[in-house]
């Protein structure tokens, strides 16, 4: 990888840079995977010199390892700017300007907005005004740029975001971070039901009953509570994370293996959800909310806004017709998991009918995180001189069946925008289509409806869910079912 590359991190005084960025860019520069040419331009609104800022950075990622972080220190340089407010970005200009010069060649120009979703749309505008948008003019090296989620907070703010994007930036240039697709199990989803034959004939509504996909947290919402008590768990995790794993689960096989061809599946799976209905949203979801979560710092005294959501939807095509497809998630639970767990029907096992004490259907558990790896459930015979049935698990593990350790999602996201991969990124009529989805249950929750259901932290959220998938004759698998537990 030859390029000299720059990348601009705005807001890098950030959780985000803190907890996400920095670390991945350092294990990126540790293992030689950077660019021989390489800088990160730092800028935030805080004023620091170079020398103050690399100090905060050592401290963020508490390195031990001094050799590589002396020549990793060099690359960093900082430029307080405002980007909301269009301060100071004829710095930035300059800077980059300058490494220019000093590499002999057109550089590859990144912007990473780690900022506010309130004022992405006004630093894109700024941007573009001060022409950062521009690239090399020699080689015509386009720059790109990195847009967190939530992108919007809403279909039609999500629409006017991209039409400040576009004046500026083509899509091949715009890079939509969905974390979750940067995690090695959540690529694996895709090599499970496209590299193995055994699953398609059964991956469909004839064998399998439903879906619960769970992403459960122990954290509460830390020091983000101006961003969360605007956003909200449906917007910060159902209408991207969990959304992007359904449609992983069950989209068609892409006819090529490349950005086109993954987005138009998963596009199709999108546009293919039911839209629930005013009652449907009423009677089957839950929005629920921590107790103690309105005493949190920044969080408005008497908010309604969810830590818990629970939806129910359902895929209105030949392979999903009929079968639900549970997405929840909450802050302030026992403990962290992410799942995807398929329940297949129960079959009427007519010859080990005598022996059937209760129902064992099978199951397949991708374990997102952690103890990450797959499960199947199966039934076998106890040993011994009757014949009894027991649920056993059949179990892959990466633990115990690789040796190599999982990058972090964000070493993998960063390294496909260096080079120029988008596959595991979001595109806008992605954006758009879960938007859809989920505006209407924004719609019916913000008029008060179901009722804020209010759980105790540290347990598995409100006692609606547990109603909820009760009233449809199931339970919930998660963490039930939890595997590699080594
Ligand atoms: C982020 C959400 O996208 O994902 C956070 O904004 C959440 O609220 C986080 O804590 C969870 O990510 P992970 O990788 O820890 O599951």
């Amino acid at each position: 990888m030859t390029q000299p590359t720059a990348i601009v991190i705005v807001g890098a005084t950030g959780n985000l840079a803190r907890k996400r960025i920095f670390p991945a860019l350092f294990a990126l520069f540790k293992n030689n995977l950077l660019p021989s040419t390489f800088r990160i331009i730092a800028t935030a609104r805080t004023p620091h010199s170079d020398n103050s800022f690399r100090k905060k950075v050592k401290d963020m990622l508490g390195l031990k390892d001094e050799v590589k972080w002396q020549s990793f220190a060099k690359v960093i340089s900082y430029v307080p700017a405002d980007f909301g407010e269009g301060i100071n970005l004829a710095e930035i200009t300059k800077k980059l300007d300058s490494f220019e010069k000093e590499a002999q060649t057109c550089i590859l120009r990144i912007y990473y907005l780690s900022i506010s979703p309130q004022i992405v749309k006004d630093a894109v505008q700024n941007l573009g005004k001060n022409k950062l948008h521009l690239g090399c003019r020699l080689h015509n090296t386009r720059p790109r740029i990195i847009v967190e989620k939530p992108f919007g907070k809403d279909l039609k703010t999500a629409q006017i975001l991209e039409k400040t994007l576009s004046a500026y930036f083509a899509e091949e240039q715009i890079y939509r971070i969905d974390h979750y697709l940067g995690k090695e199990t959540v690529q694996n989803i895709f090599v499970l039901r496209f590299g193995n034959d055994l699953f398609e004939p059964i991956w469909n509504n004839r064998y399998i009953d439903h879906i619960q996909i769970t992403t459960a947290e122990g954290i509460g919402v830390e020091k983000r509570g101006q961003f969360y008590d605007k956003t909200g768990a449906l917007r910060d995790i159902t209408q991207n994370h969990l959304l992007q794993l359904l449609t992983l689960t069950t989209m068609e096989e892409p006819e090529t293996f490349d950005v086109n061809g993954i987005r138009e599946k998963k596009l199709e799976v999108l546009k293919n959800i039911k839209i629930p209905s005013v009652g449907e949203i009423i009677n089957s979801t839950v929005r629920g909310q921590y107790k103690g979560y309105t005493q949190e710092e920044n969080v408005s005294a008497g908010s309604k806004t969810e830590t818990y959501a629970l939806i129910k939807l359902f895929v209105n095509n030949t392979r999903w017709q009929g079968i639900p497809i549970y997405l929840r998630t909450g802050k302030k639970l026992m403990g962290k998991v992410t799942s995807i767990i398929i329940q297949f029907k129960e079959k009427s096992h007519k010859l080990l009918a005598n022996f059937w004490q209760k129902p064992m259907p099978n199951h397949i558990t991708l374990q997102i995180q952690p103890n990450e790896g797959i499960g199947i459930r199966l039934v076998a015979k106890k040993p011994g001189l009757t014949t009894a049935l027991e649920p056993v698990d059949m179990e892959f593990c990466y633990k115990t069946s690789f040796d190599t350790p999982q990058p972090e999602a964000y070493e993998r996201l960063l390294l496909d925008v260096i080079l120029g991969d988008q596959s595991l990124f979001i595109s806008q009529q992605e954006v758009e289509a879960s938007w859809k989805i989920i505006d209407p249950v924004e719609k019916v929750w913000a008029n008060g409806r179901p009722k804020l259901a209010i759980y105790e932290p540290g347990s598995w959220g409100p006692k609606e869910a547990e109603d909820l998938i009760k009233k449809d004759g199931r339970i919930w698998l998660a963490p039930l079912l939890t595997i590699c537990k080594i």
